[in-house]
């Protein structure tokens, strides 16, 4: 049983809403970046067919909720910029995991701060979750810096968790508490 439901949430500049078919080719060109894939968990894109098959399995997450992955798009002109997620939903403890990447030409601009300060008050306001983790390999300085001016605190370093593309790599995992975000806002 999970509570994790597509949703759509708006901010100043952006719109977070469910990933779609239209979406492929924005999606297919974010994924496959060799920047944008340096340190995420599976190696990048190489073709439309595996798009498709990442698309599938967001469409098949909202279905089962066990996890959201929400498109964030210019509210202007609807370029979809990246994509945020939850996860990895702990009902009784009341936790999930974040997940984010932004394609590359649309780095530098606070995008993600602006995305995820909406998924993480959705996260404590509307899902009443007491706890987000996030798990980033320790050389990702720009994922750390989004997370740190986010006031998630490092609280471990977890040794040779990763195999990429032959390459093994740690996890530094971070956290944030609902009471801590609720005394900063
Ligand atoms: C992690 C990632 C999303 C960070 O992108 P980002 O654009 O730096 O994210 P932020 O929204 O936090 O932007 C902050 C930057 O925008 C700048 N900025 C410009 N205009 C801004 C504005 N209006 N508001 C806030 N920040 C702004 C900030 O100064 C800051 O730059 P700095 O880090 O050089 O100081 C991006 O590097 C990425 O997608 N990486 C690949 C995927 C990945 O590794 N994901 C994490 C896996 S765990």
């Amino acid at each position: 049983m999970s509570v994790l439901e597509p949703v759509t949430l708006t901010t100043p500049r952006l719109i977070l809403r469910p990933l779609i078919e239209a979406d492929l080719p924005a999606l297919f060109a974010i994924f496959s970046h060799p920047e944008v894939m340096r340190y995420w968990s599976y190696p990048a894109l190489t073709d439309m067919t595996q798009a498709r098959d990442m698309l599938q399995r967001i469409q098949a997450s909202y279905q089962d909720g066990s996890a959201v992955r929400l498109g964030i798009a210019l509210r202007c002109d609807g370029v979809l910029l990246g994509t945020c997620a939850l996860f990895n939903f702990h009902e009784a403890s009341r936790r999930a995991e974040i997940g984010y990447a932004l394609g590359r030409p649309h780095w530098g601009n606070g995008y993600m701060h602006e995305a995820l300060t909406a998924l993480i008050n959705h996260a404590f306001a509307s899902l009443d979750l007491l706890r987000l983790e996030a798990d980033i390999d320790p050389r990702n300085t720009g994922s750390a810096r989004t997370l740190e001016r986010l006031g998630f605190q490092k609280e471990g370093h977890l040794r040779e968790r990763w195999v990429v593309n032959g390459e093994v790599s740690d996890t530094v995992w971070y956290g944030l508490l609902r009471r801590e975000w609720q005394n900063t806002r």
